[in-house]
């Protein structure tokens, strides 16, 4: 943990606020029992804010009489639940998303690392952080894990301005010591000492969480794994957060770079960077062994389906690993994904599963990108529910946002019909109001 005193947490305004709605909340994961059974909806609901944090949830009515002095926000049928958590994207890549018609590596070298290397200049590190959480709270995103690029700058950017929007974010420096423009490159030590620096001064303050951040095993040396591996056992409650699995050419240059490895997760458990607080982006082409040992060690594998989709990686298997008990985080991906909206990654999750044979419930995917997600990052007792005492990070959802949505919902036989057109046709615009830390974000225009 950070030996620096932790910045006060925010507070949210002085005056307890009061939202009534349609509130949805998750008792147990609807992986575990019937999707619907997991969930429950109360129309007429309200969540109270206090402090920053969630202070009751009950009937609307029944608070309103019991907090006579709260403000009041009346959202009718819209439906008020836990921010989205984005486990895993690159913020630095947001200027560059969709850009057309590569494949992993040749995106890498052609679009990606040109870009990350104009976060040599702090200022433009400032400004894309800034953008990129303007962006995403927009979307209704709450929380982010962010790779950063190899310069601390650019991680500094990120942090701060997330603590200045009193939001929590995870995020780490990429590690990267080959395979990648001398401009990017660091070295094994390098990346150790200013990771080191950065973990001292901002994990554990305020709302945030440092993820030790070695790229992915084909740009960094065996003994920058090392360095990263040691750097993790010495911060054991940091996150590490790295790619695994993700394209049959990615999967062959990691074979050949490191010919003793017994698979691509080996690259890593051989330098001490398979863990519980583990982050395994992609993860689609997996080995039975991988899967055993992501099981064993609870290490969390991330499904980014838009980036799936857009890079031509391939078709995560949701319903395998779900059953196997693995933990499984939803994300963007951005850049390589193609969106900053957790509903279009939720759509996007739906039509993988159906290519799978194994269409997703509404229920899991709102689970995946609030529970699902916050579980994965290992802040599920802060964020990712509608729970007492949880931090006051709420999306709240119009479920009628665009005429082709509206006229649809009103056919719904039930929530879970009314809900699931907004996840499969809504962006930005079902975004009704986002509450960060108790205080009411503003959209952007
Ligand atoms: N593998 C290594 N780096 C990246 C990246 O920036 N995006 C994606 N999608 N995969 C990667
Ligand atoms: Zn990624």
């Amino acid at each position: 943990m950070s030996q620096n005193a932790p910045a006060s947490r925010p507070t949210g305004p002085a005056r307890a606020q009061l939202l009534l709605g349609r509130c949805l909340r998750f008792s147990a994961s609807p992986f575990d029992m019937a999707p619907t059974e997991a969930a429950q909806i109360d129309s007429g609901g309200a969540v109270l804010i206090e402090g920053g944090r969630i202070a009751a949830i009950g009937d609307g009515a029944a608070l309103r009489a019991a907090h006579p002095q709260a403000e009041v926000h009346e959202y009718g049928r819209a439906v008020i639940m836990a921010g989205f958590v984005d486990a895993h994207v690159h913020f630095a890549q947001t200027a560059i998303i969709a850009s057309w018609g590569k494949r992993l590596i040749d995106w890498l070298n052609t679009y990606t690392f040109p870009e990350e290397m104009r976060f040599a200049d702090p200022a433009y590190g400032a400004q894309i952080a800034a953008r990129y959480l303007d962006l995403t709270a927009a979307h209704g995103t709450t929380t982010v894990a962010s790779f950063c690029t190899s310069h601390p700058a650019s991680a500094e950017a990120l942090f701060a301005e997330a603590e200045a929007r009193g939001q929590a974010v995870v995020a780490g420096k990429v590690a990267m010591d080959r395979n990648a423009p001398d401009a990017l490159c660091d070295t094994a030590q390098r990346a150790y000492d200013e990771s080191k620096a950065l973990i001292e001064k901002w994990h554990g303050r305020g709302r945030a969480t440092y993820a030790i951040t070695p790229r992915f095993s084909p740009t960094s040396t065996p003994e920058q794994l090392d360095a990263m591996g040691a750097l993790w056992a010495e911060h054991p409650t940091c996150l590490m957060q790295t790619h695994l699995s993700e394209q049959l050419d990615e999967i062959a240059w990691v074979k050949g770079l490191y010919p003793q490895a017994r698979d691509y997760l080996d690259t890593y458990e051989a330098h001490g960077l398979l863990g519980a607080r583990g982050l395994y982006g992609h993860a689609i082409h997996l080995e039975p062994r991988e899967r055993a040992r992501l099981r064993e060690t609870g290490g969390a594998v991330v499904h980014c389906p838009t980036s799936n989709s857009f890079i031509g990686s391939g078709l995560f298997d949701m319903n395998g690993l779900m059953a196997e008990g693995q933990m499984v985080g939803l994300a963007t991906d951005t850049g390589g994904g193609s969106s900053f909206s957790m509903l279009r990654t939720m759509a996007a999750a739906y039509e993988i599963g159906q290519l799978r044979g194994a269409p997703l419930h509404a229920a899991q995917l709102l689970w995946l990108a609030t529970c699902g997600s916050a579980r994965a990052l290992h802040l599920e007792d802060e964020i990712g529910h509608l729970e007492v005492g949880h931090a006051a990070d709420l999306v709240v959802l119009d479920l009628a946002s665009t005429p082709a949505i509206a006229q649809r919902a009103a056919r719904a036989h039930d929530h879970w019909d009314e809900i699931f057109p907004t996840i499969m046709m809504g962006d930005d615009r079902a975004i009704a109001d986002v509450w960060i830390g108790g205080r009411r974000v503003r959209r952007t225009p």
